[in-house]
């Protein structure tokens, strides 16, 4: 245990302490403190494992030298959060020639998949389209104007919602006015939002944000320009988390679709099999669900986070 198994051990199958590396992206979000929670719940040291836990402020370069800093210390296994999809060819290469095996989780890379040994998350896309055919659905009968906050650019969830959101919205009467990065964060969903007000005052019809802290960051400045979100404009966002499900109850939300930051335990069990020598599928896939106004006020209680 302890890293001193190094590369090629086999502590997984030994019944060993597991030393995991967990490269997550940072904590830019409700969701993300969610994950990282169950992510620590479920690797560790009662479940038998010794986690290194790394959070690399949403920097992509930081987070490849976490990633290379795991292969020094010789972990048993790596878990990447990667930030972004490009630039992981070179440290993933790396980790396979250490014998260090590397599970994804959350979001995807767009290096060759016999560089990694499993990917645990969502469908974003699948996440997109849900949100946009909802938004088509309600909205997109008359002439709307639309306005996205977009997640961390160059990252799969961003880039997948995109493409499912504009995929579902395509033949509709929605026109897409604008549309902005806010990091996934409520700072700059606040402060895209602010501009997007400034630019297009009471055009805007509906919100999109690729996540729930940049459609609560939103909230304040709708509140500020004198509109009332829910009603002036309509807000759909993606991840469901306890905030959000709470603006959706409120009536300040019109439609939530969830991401289930509920990983730990799976991937856990992926890392102790693949560790063991196990066959392990390429990716699994978790179901999320998608909630509106009635809906939110139905589950809310029940919300585990
Ligand atoms: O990759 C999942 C996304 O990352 C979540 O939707 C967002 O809240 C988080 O920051």
């Amino acid at each position: 245990g302890s890293g001193s198994g190094g590369a090629g051990s086999t502590d997984g199958a030994s019944g060993d302490v597991i030393t995991v590396g967990f490269a997550q992206t940072g904590s830019e979000s409700g969701w993300r403190s969610a994950n990282t929670e169950s992510m620590k719940e479920a690797f560790s040291a009662e479940n038998g494992f010794d986690l290194v836990f790394n959070a690399a402020d949403n920097k992509p370069e930081a987070q490849i030298a976490a990633v290379r800093n795991f292969i020094n210390q010789g972990v048993d296994a790596i878990v990447l959060a990667p930030i972004v999809s490009d630039g992981w060819d070179d440290v993933l290469k790396e980790a396979k020639d250490a014998g260090i095996p590397v599970i994804l989780e959350d979001r995807t890379v767009s290096a060759p998949d016999d560089l990694y040994e499993s990917w645990v998350g969502l469908d974003f896309e699948k996440e997109g389209e849900t949100a946009g055919k909802w938004v088509a659905d309600n909205y997109g009968k008359q002439p709307t104007n639309l306005v996205v906050l977009e997640g961390t650019t160059g990252s799969s969830a961003a880039t997948d919602r995109a493409t499912g959101f504009n995929s579902a919205i395509e033949g509709s009467q929605i026109k897409v006015l604008d549309s902005q990065t806010g990091n996934f964060t409520r700072a700059d969903g606040k402060t895209v939002m602010e501009g997007f007000l400034q630019k297009y005052g009471s055009e805007i019809n509906v919100l999109f944000a690729q996540n729930d802290d940049m459609g609560l960051g939103a909230l304040d400045a709708i509140k500020a320009a004198g509109l009332t979100p829910g009603q002036d404009i309509k807000i759909v966002t993606i991840d469901a988390v306890k905030d959000g499900m709470t603006a959706l109850a409120d009536g300040e939300f019109n439609y939530i679709v969830e991401c289930n930051p509920l990983l730990g335990d799976q991937v856990a069990q992926v890392v102790k099999d693949v560790l063991a020598g196990k066959t392990v599928d390429k990716q699994y896939i978790v179901e999320d669900q998608a909630f509106d106004q009635e809906q939110a006020k139905a589950v809310l209680d029940s919300r585990p986070y």
